[in-house]
């Protein structure tokens, strides 16, 4: 092979490497917003989901109240009657999402709104293991409050390590009281912030190097109706007050169905920017187009009932970027984030298709760029990569100027390695490419075959060659899903396994790590002979230039099951020499996967000698190398 340090071609955009997050396979609620208790609010469909109630069940004894007047967007809340009781005889268990982990040494704060017009009733929070271990607990006399709230925290620290508590709430006295946000957080969350998010899972996307955050998704963007989509401004402002929806994937297909699958918005639209800022990624929101998700029940806005949709993505740019005096920058402000937030991309319908798709698209994109020129349009052209739906989606949407094109790929491993010369002939002007979802799946159904393995990934890794190489039309990229939850999910493979306790990166993981940290910043031409390297003998690659370290990186894919040597030479450049630095990301067999408890699947680092400034290899079968050579 041989790299030409001295032909800095294509610029990569600081952008390439992604992370997409969606609130699927408890990826927010039960996931990364780090709340462990389930239906704090009492607005599942079934008030008291999540919740059983202990001790002698006498009429009365507990009521659940409805009232918009209390609050418009949470009108629920418990009123519940303490007859003469001590505690341990009447009280209200949480099971938390699948039970919750909890981490010994560590600080919890239970907290609850509540209101009551006499003294009497004290309030016990105890954490217990499975079989009825206290490993927790604190309490609080309540206060008269007399018609008026107040919110009570109380914190303790766990004595034990436990991946399945529960939270009960004991009640004790004689009176009455009303209890609403039944609430427990971890204290050790990401910054320490509270009431956030989970730090280990933050830490695996900070780790990545992440150019971009996507966010809300994905096909809950769409929501199953139009009632149930994604709307920014519901998840703004006091946690108390953001419209709780069923999540599109309750009750979906997957290995476990979840009937409890709701959105709290406990992680918001102010928390996903702020996520993104903390791990220096630029934001990229996605909104609804009035299209509900057109696998479920494709409900559609007429274009004269559009302009409410259109308004939330001009007023997002005021909430991300506006002055703190401005309306929607005030909300910024007032949630403690007066600078803003630098948006500069806003993507318009996920996996939206048909004329409805194109009429809608273009009123955003005639309104939107009339109002903010200065931001970037991205328009979906769906799910189907070799479709005539595709094709035609793709066409339309380029002669509508759109800024960039959101690609989806969910194929097997061969697709993977088949198209890694996909945007080799790709148009250069016009509209770029995100390929914003992608993933290879070694089965078509979505439970426990399709694992993400090693030979999943290493296909994916040809596949980034090509996005590489390619870097002058791809700008970004995105694996997805980015998280799932072991207890409950819908849609595998996945980034990121998490359980109540743990995270584990998959070889996938591992490949888009990779790739992030080693992008460079230019891209350099790669051949073999006179052809660019991209599949002869199962081997993909591409080089790329570090204007800030002067690095040359060369990226080596193995998709065969043989070992293979080959020899890189750096033309160009009479800095190239000593050693260099391979990471190499393999293991035996193909179909090897990480789990918690083992990861045999990681990148290994290692120093090779560079002589006459050339490398030489010996790539294992099913390997990723990245070979960094000093400047
Ligand atoms: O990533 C899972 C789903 O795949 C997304 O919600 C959707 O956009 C796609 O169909």
């Amino acid at each position: 092979f041989t790299v030409q340090a001295d032909k800095p071609g294509a610029v990569i955009q600081p952008t390439m490497y992604g992370v997409f997050f969606e609130d699927i396979n408890m990826g927010a609620d039960g996931g990364l917003y780090a709340e462990l208790v389930k239906n704090r609010s009492f607005e599942f469909d079934n008030p008291l989901m999540g919740w059983t109630v202990n001790g002698k069940k006498d009429e009365g004894d507990i009521l659940v109240l409805n009232s918009t007047a209390y609050n418009k967007a949470n009108p629920h809340y418990l009123h519940i009657r303490v007859n003469n009781r001590r505690k341990g005889e009447w009280g209200l268990t949480n099971e938390g999402f699948k039970g919750m982990g909890i981490r010994k040494g560590v600080t919890y704060c239970f907290s609850v709104k509540y209101s009551t017009n006499q003294p009497g009733v004290t309030v016990y929070a105890e954490l217990t293991t499975p079989s009825g271990k206290v490993i927790g607990a604190g309490s609080f006399t309540a206060a008269p409050t007399g018609a008026d709230w107040s919110t009570k925290e109380v914190t303790f620290t766990a004595s034990a390590e436990e991946p399945s508590a529960r939270l009960t709430v004991w009640l004790e006295g004689n009176g009455s009281i009303d209890m609403d946000m039944i609430s427990l957080f971890p204290g050790d969350t990401w910054k320490n912030r509270p009431k956030g998010l989970r730090a280990d899972m933050v830490q695996m996307l900070a780790d990545m190097q992440p150019g971009f955050v996507r966010f809300p998704g994905g096909c809950i963007v769409e929501g199953r109706n139009l009632a149930n989509r994604f709307q920014w401004k519901k998840t703004v402002g006091p946690p108390e007050d953001r419209e709780l929806i069923i999540n599109r994937w309750n009750t979906e297909f997957g290995h476990r169905l979840t009937p409890d699958y709701y959105q709290s918005f406990g992680l918001g639209f102010f928390e996903y920017f702020q996520l993104a800022e903390d791990i220096g990624a630029a934001p990229l929101p996605i909104l609804n187009c009035g299209m509900a998700c057109q696998f479920n029940t494709a409900e559609l806005a007429p274009m004269d009932a559009l302009q409410p949709y259109v308004q939330d993505a001009i007023d997002l740019v005021e909430f991300a970027n506006g002055p703190a005096d401005s309306k929607w920058g005030k909300v910024r402000a007032d949630m403690g984030h007066p600078a803003p937030f630098h948006l500069t991309m806003i993507g318009v319908g996920n996996e939206n298709w048909g004329p409805q798709y194109v009429e809608r698209a273009a009123e955003f994109a005639r309104q939107l760029k009339a109002a903010h020129p200065e931001i970037k349009l991205v328009f979906s052209s769906g799910t189907d990569p070799d479709g005539p739906r595709f094709n035609y989606l793709n066409d339309t949407l380029r002669k509508m100027n759109a800024d960039f094109i959101d690609e989806h790929y969910y194929r097997n491993p061969e697709w993977f390695l088949a198209n890694a010369g996909r945007y080799d002939h790709y148009p250069r002007e016009g509209a770029k490419v995100f390929a914003g979802e992608y993933a290879a799946h070694e089965s078509k159904n979505f439970t426990g075959a399709s694992r993400n393995t090693l030979r999943a990934a290493i296909a994916e890794a040809a596949f980034l060659t090509g996005l590489e190489r390619n870097a002058d039309v791809v700008h970004m990229a995105s694996y997805a899903p980015l998280f799932a939850s072991a207890e409950q999910w819908q849609w595998a493979p996945d980034l990121i396994w998490v359980n109540s306790l743990k995270v584990v990166g998959t070889p996938s993981y591992q490949v888009q790590k990779l790739y992030s940290r080693n992008k460079g910043t230019h891209v350099l031409p790669l051949h073999q002979g006179n052809e660019p390297v991209k599949g002869k003998d199962s081997l993909y690659a591409s080089a790329v230039f570090d204007k800030n370290t002067g690095d040359v990186i060369v990226k080596i894919v193995n998709a065969s099951q043989q070992t293979t040597v080959r020899t890189i030479q750096v033309t160009g450049s009479n800095k190239v020499a000593g050693s260099a630095t391979l990471t190499t990301l393999t293991a035996k067999d193909p179909v090897t996967v990480n789990t918690f408890d083992e990861m045999p699947v990681q990148p290994v680092v290692s120093t090779v000698p560079v002589r006459r400034q050339a490398v030489t290899l010996k790539l294992a079968p099913n390997s990723l190398s990245v070979l960094r050579i000093g400047g």
